[in-house]
């Protein structure tokens, strides 16, 4: 079992736009088992490779309480968005914080699997909000850049005095 340390907002290296998978090889499938083995050892309902420092777009994804229903996104691309919903979001790279963000409440998505194969998936709810938030980290952002710059200021500030505590 491989634990990948998590990057930590605001790293920077969180900010770095993720590239295609070119091809999904045995090395691609070996991340995805280390990252869904950090994801669910965490724990965490979602993981995307930029949050362990691979710029490349993978995300994995379980939303089950049985920690069984292992979901693979390789080169998503969200195809359809429809609805609004606001939920509390957190993030295993902002630790401790919990806001609420407004997002589409359905998402189509197109993907490759773990062994290179297209799908499409249609979801809603937790699902559906999980996936735009990881998406999001392949394209550098994180949930909180959708809260106000003030907000920001305060998290951020929230999180150096954990860090000086726990050190
Ligand atoms: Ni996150």
């Amino acid at each position: 079992m491989a634990l990948l340390p998590i990057i930590k907002y605001p790293d920077p290296r969180l900010h770095k736009v993720a590239k295609p998978v070119a091809a999904v090889t045995q090395q691609t499938r070996k991340l995805i088992k280390d990252m869904s083995e950090t994801m669910y050892a965490a724990p965490g309902i979602g993981l995307a490779a930029t949050q362990i420092d691979v710029h490349e777009q993978i995300v994995v994804i379980d939303v089950s309480e049985t920690h069984d229903e292992l979901r693979v996104f390789i080169n998503p691309v969200i195809l359809e968005l429809d609805g609004v919903e606001e939920s509390e979001e957190g993030c295993l790279s902002v630790p401790g914080i919990y806001e609420t963000v407004k997002r589409a409440n359905r998402v189509k998505v197109q993907a490759l699997n773990e062994n290179g194969e297209t799908f499409q998936l249609e979801a809603d709810g937790l699902l559906a909000v999980c996936i735009q938030h990881e998406i999001d980290h392949l394209q550098g952002k994180v949930f909180v850049e959708h809260l106000s710059h003030l907000k920001q200021t305060r998290i951020r500030a929230k999180l150096k005095k954990q860090r000086r505590e726990t050190l």
